[in-house]
């Protein structure tokens, strides 16, 4: 499980963010990039927040901490803006918190330089979990003191918005031509040869067993959110094994 927090003071909505994140500090004195259960998005991108986050700290990626963050809606009486006051009215319990990393600067391809052998573990993780936000465009990494970090893996897994066609959609390609480290000539193969025998059954065990019940429970297809956390850890596990061999876009490196 992941740690529990509860929210004690809305600081204030991080613009950038399409699903208005709002950073929060909570009774651990902790400050938090806090996604809401309530925000358009739906639960799924926060269940998406915990596998693939969790799964890449495990794989050795610098990932932000993940909490769940306990919300009681009236820390949103006193907002002046409607949209943030109706987001946090219908957030009441659990949330997704995130480490705040403070002094970030967002990744410029342009601005950074990435060796390939980081390239090529960034490039092949988001490959095996199908993150489509990792463009150019938008990058969603952050540098912090010279390092480089993933954040908002909110919309990877595609497949989990279909379940009876998953196994078809997770045998599609990655297209990388976007992708903002494709530039860097990324190692995928050398990637693949270190990340893949990683994942694990048991790995995705455990990460899938950090996301709440709450956020699984009534799938359609599924009894209980174990069968769902067993159908998500099916399609990452079947992925790993060859998905760098499905990667479309990029020139290698070594
Ligand atoms: N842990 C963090 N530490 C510091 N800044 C962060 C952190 N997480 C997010 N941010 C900042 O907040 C912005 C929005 O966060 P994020 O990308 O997770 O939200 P989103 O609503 O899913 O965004 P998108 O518009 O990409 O869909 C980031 O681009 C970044 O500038
Ligand atoms: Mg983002």
């Amino acid at each position: 499980m992941l740690k529990e927090v509860i929210a004690t003071r809305y600081i204030t909505p991080l613009r950038e963010g399409g699903s208005l994140p709002g950073l929060v500090e909570a009774d651990d004195l902790g400050t938090y990039v806090l996604k809401f259960t309530g925000a358009g998005q739906g639960r799924k991108t926060l269940v998406a927040e915990v596998v693939c986050g969790e799964l890449a700290r495990r794989l050795g990626l610098r990932m932000p901490r993940l909490v769940t963050v306990d919300l009681d809606p009236v820390l949103g009486l006193g907002e002046p803006e409607q949209q943030v006051q109706e987001l946090l009215r219908a957030s009441g319990g659990t949330n997704l918190g995130m480490d705040f990393l403070s002094g970030a600067l967002g990744f410029d391809p342009l601005a950074f330089t990435v060796s390939p052998e980081e390239a090529g573990r960034i490039l092949w993780f988001d490959a095996l979990i199908n993150n489509v936000d990792r463009s150019w465009r938008n990058p969603n990494l952050l540098m912090s003191h010279g390092d480089l970090w993933l954040i908002d893996h909110g919309a990877t897994m595609i497949w989990h918005h279909n379940w009876p066609g998953a196994d078809a959609s997770a045998a599609r390609p990655y297209d990388a031509s976007d992708h903002a480290l494709a530039r860097f000539r990324p190692d995928l193969a050398g990637a693949a040869a270190e990340l893949a025998p990683r994942v694990t059954e048991d790995l995705l065990a455990e990460v899938t067993a950090e996301v709440p019940d709450v956020w699984l429970a009534d799938e359609p297809g599924f009894d209980t959110p174990d069968d769902l956390r067993h159908a998500y850890a099916r399609v990452l596990l079947a992925r790993a094994a060859d998905v760098h061999t499905r990667v479309t876009g990029i020139e290698e490196g070594k």
